[in-house]
């Protein structure tokens, strides 16, 4: 049995498109369990950039079999437009690509509602990326989800539909934005339904036949542990489980059958949106911006820099039971004459080992930090350990020894080639 989890170890953006595609060469199944368009995964094969939103990133190997499962919640017609590129790109999807009839649609009421919300909050604003994603968990938390298995009843889904937009639109309407049209989103629903309609199954049997004939899973988490529902920095989070246990609840496999659950973690850390972020840098950010890195794939938002923070990752590790961890971007470092790591805080004058409960304490506490010389020479190219400068060796070596973790790979360039496997 081999079913790898893959997870973000920090707030998101850690590289994990570019560690699942390299993954991917050893998995049968690659598997999206929860999250939806919020999420942008990049891959760079050759001089060719794919960004996937809801589509697993394991489509860009042929042969490979892909499944968004449950815990996804979908915006179809967004499915459809995703879908679309990759045609452009003559990436082939027929029999290789499935979705769970019991994921739940992102609907356009979600959208506006988010937006509302984010308005509303003031400068207590989540910084969401608008995709409805908070308000379409709410919806199937307290059970009033319309889920794609709906969809594809188009009578039933009218109907849901007719009962929701009554709902939504009186307070849409309350709140002074424009009522959206039945029937305009009946048809665009509709239309996505008919082109999606041959992905669309029940999940749950295709997973344990395929797990029966002891083909490989592969789970590739969106977002990261801090923006996870229960243990990021609340309120300043997603509204999924993005941390391992997601795999289990959001695809159907259990437990048990989890054999490894690697961890991706940048060589510093970013962060988009609004939230507690200790050692944050904004000397460290304008230098990524400048050299054109650190925009979010998805809203192109210029994403928040920081140092390394080990607190962090011990934090992560704990909740996820990482086996081990890939590091990427080490390349961001190249020009840096010292490089920063947090290896504790310091709150009211005590130094703490452990990343506190709530977001107002994190806000006040001030990282300890450890200084390593930087090595100041490019990585991009390096294919061994042994081609590494010492200095980045040495900085590798560091964090796993605070992480107490082996680290399984080390990216040095968002191209699939550029990736050291350590053993
Ligand atoms: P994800 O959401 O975790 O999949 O990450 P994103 O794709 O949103 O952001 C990661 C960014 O870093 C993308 O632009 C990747 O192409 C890029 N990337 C990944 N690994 C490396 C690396 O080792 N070096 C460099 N320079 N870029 C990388
Ligand atoms: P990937 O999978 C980085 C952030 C948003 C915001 C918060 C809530 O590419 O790593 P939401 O729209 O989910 O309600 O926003 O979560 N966020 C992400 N940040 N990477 C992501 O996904 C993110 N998905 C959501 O910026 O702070
Ligand atoms: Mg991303």
């Amino acid at each position: 049995m081999s079913n790898t989890v893959l997870i973000g170890a920090q707030w998101g953006d850690e590289g994990k498109g570019k560690v699942v595609d390299v993954l991917t060469e050893d998995a049968d199944l690659v598997i999206r369990m929860q999250g939806g368009n919020n999420a942008g995964h990049t891959v760079w094969v050759g001089k060719k950039k794919y960004v996937l939103h809801l589509i697993p990133s394991g489509i860009l190997h042929p042969n490979k079999v892909c499944v968004i499962g449950n815990g996804v919640v979908m915006d179809p017609v967004h499915l459809v437009h995703e879908l679309d590129g990759l045609k452009k790109l003559r990436i082939k999807v027929n029999k290789r690509l499935y979705i769970s009839e019991n994921a739940h649609l992102v609907m356009p009421y979600h959208r506006e509602l988010d937006a509302l919300r984010e308005t509303s909050r003031g400068k207590g604003k989540i910084g969401t990326t608008k995709r409805g994603i908070g308000p379409t968990y709410m919806d199937k938390a307290s059970r009033q989800g319309i889920r794609l298995g709906d969809l594809m009843q188009p009578d039933r889904f009218a109907n849901l539909l007719k009962d929701r937009l009554r709902v939504n639109n009186a307070i849409l309407k309350a709140n002074g934005v424009k009522p959206l049209s039945y029937q305009r989103i009946l048809e665009d629903y509709l239309q996505a339904a008919k082109r999606l309609k041959p992905f669309v199954t029940n999940t749950l049997p295709l997973i344990h036949d395929a797990m029966g004939s002891g083909k490989r899973m592969l789970f590739e988490g969106a977002q990261g542990t801090f923006l996870d529902i229960d243990h990021g920095t609340y309120p300043y989070v997603t509204s999924s489980s993005t941390t391992a246990g997601g795999a289990c609840t959001g695809s159907g496999v259990p437990p048990n059958r989890v054999s490894r659950v690697v961890g991706v973690m940048k060589a510093y850390t970013t962060r988009v949106g609004e939230g507690p972020f200790p050692t944050e840098d904004d000397g460290l950010g304008d230098l990524f911006h400048g050299m054109g890195r650190e925009f979010g794939a998805t809203t192109g938002r210029a994403r928040r820099c920081g140092w390394l923070d080990m607190v962090m990752i011990r934090h992560a590790s704990m909740v996820n039971g990482f086996d081990d961890l890939s590091v990427t971007n080490l390349d961001g470092l190249d020009g840096l004459d010292e490089i920063k790591v947090c290896v504790a805080y310091r709150f009211k004058g005590k130094r703490l080992e452990y990343m506190p409960a709530s977001h107002e304490t994190l806000e006040a506490c001030q990282p300890i930090y450890e200084s390593f010389a930087g090595w100041k020479r490019d990585t991009s190219s390096a294919q061994s350990w042994k081609e590494l400068p010492l200095k980045a060796r040495a900085y590798l070596k560091a964090l796993s020894q605070m992480a107490g973790c082996r680290l399984s790979s080390v990216s040095v360039g968002p191209d699939r080639s550029q990736i050291i496997h350590l053993s």
